[in-house]
């Protein structure tokens, strides 16, 4: 097993050439603590982030997890070298995911951290691109987090009653204003990637990316690489399953979404766990865990590429930091690869007509 506290190597700027058309594989990094550039307005983060939501959104398990908890942890990261965290104006019912960030990183120089959250979510959970709502959703953000501005502001899903030029021009001014310093998507098509980028550059755009999420690879991918926008990936545990957190669909707890996810229900829960089970041997062989191999191969995707894993547990932390310590050879990506073609994967990622990247 990979141990906690992966050699640390001097922190290095890796800067990001011409984007390339490919993925390229990554070399000599080995340490949370090297520094990616993200996007051609240059969002500068930790090689990989964290993932704030399960604290108190969505995953049942989170819900056991107190502030102070959430708090010593998101300390605990910062110390291991994690600078980027990843939060939402919908995380916790009244926004106490970013209360409990704000309060986290209130004792750390403001400008060594990078706060990512995500907004232009209205009523009954609805994406509201209007200019009024992303601006307010802003407004309160910066209230609960406690600062004068966030790093990156993305949008968590895209409106399509709102042109997308329309919501990036107001994020546009607020970038101006100071109150945002990048703009980012979430679940964004090809196509509405490009739109908002002709209004102002986006730093990153956030995908759900992992051996057990591929489909962003056909068109999302590329559009972002032809533009020079960054990637940040979400779910890069699949969440959870590609590090053996569930290995029957009966193991996810009655009221997590993830009952709700179609390639995790009981339909299609096994013929998928199988596939995630030939990781095993593969793990064992080189001295890991199969979170930390399928963590590994994002990382091995691009220095474009920032994952943040979420975890409300300092163990999982530890595991997750040290994947970074995992070097794969090229043959060993293409052999993940080739064992989880894109569209291997049965069911669907989200309940059908949730507004994902297929939709926009
Ligand atoms: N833009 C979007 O639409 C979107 C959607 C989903 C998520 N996100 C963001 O992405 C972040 C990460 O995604 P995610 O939480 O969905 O999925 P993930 O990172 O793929 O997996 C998280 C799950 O895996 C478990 N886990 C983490 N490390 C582990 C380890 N080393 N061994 C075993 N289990 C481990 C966690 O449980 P424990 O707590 O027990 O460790 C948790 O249940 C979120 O926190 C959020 O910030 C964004």
């Amino acid at each position: 097993m990979y141990p906690a506290g992966a050699p640390v190597k001097p922190t290095s700027l890796i800067r990001l050439l011409p984007r390339p058309p490919v993925a390229r594989i990554r070399r000599n990094v080995s340490s949370v603590r090297e520094k990616v550039s993200l996007g051609r307005d240059k969002f500068v983060v930790s090689r990989q982030g964290f993932g704030c939501m399960g604290f108190d959104a969505f995953y049942f398990t989170a819900q056991k997890t107190s502030e102070a908890d959430a708090i010593n942890l998101v300390r605990k990261a910062t110390s291991m070298g994690v600078t980027h965290f990843d939060t939402a104006q919908f995380y916790g019912n009244k926004g106490e995911n970013e209360t409990m960030l704000g309060k986290a990183l209130s004792e750390i120089s403001r400008g060594s951290v990078q706060i990512a959250t995500k907004g232009g979510i209205g009523k009954n959970f609805a994406p509201d691109g209007t200019p009024k709502l992303v601006r307010s959703s802003i407004e309160a953000s910066l209230k609960r987090l406690g600062t004068d501005y966030v790093d990156l502001f993305y949008l968590a899903r895209i409106d399509t009653k709102v042109p997308i030029e329309d919501t990036v021009g107001e994020l546009k001014l607020m970038v101006q204003e100071g109150k945002i310093r990048h703009i980012g998507l979430s679940e964004a098509s090809s196509k509405t990637i490009e739109r908002a980028d002709s209004v102002h550059p986006i730093a990153a755009v956030q995908i759900e990316w992992s051996l057990f999420a591929r489909e962003f690879e056909k068109e999302v991918i590329p559009m972002c690489r032809k533009l020079g926008v960054g990637i940040v990936a979400y779910s890069p545990l699949g969440k959870g399953v590609l590090a053996g957190l569930f290995k029957s669909s009966s193991d996810i707890p009655k009221g997590d979404f993830r009952t709700m996810v179609p390639r995790l229900s009981d339909k299609h829960f096994d013929e998928n766990f199988a596939k995630v089970q030939q990781l095993v041997p593969i793990a064992e062989a080189k001295g890991c865990s199969t979170g930390q191999l399928a963590l590994a191969w994002v990382h091995h995707q691009g220095i474009d590429v920032c994952p943040i894993p979420g975890t409300t547990s300092e163990k999982h932390l530890a595991q997750n930091v040290a994947a970074l310590g995992v070097e794969l050879s090229r043959e060993e990506i293409e052999k993940l690869s080739s064992l989880f073609p894109i569209g291997s994967i049965k069911g669907g990622r989200y309940p059908p007509g949730a507004p994902t990247f297929e939709r926009n």
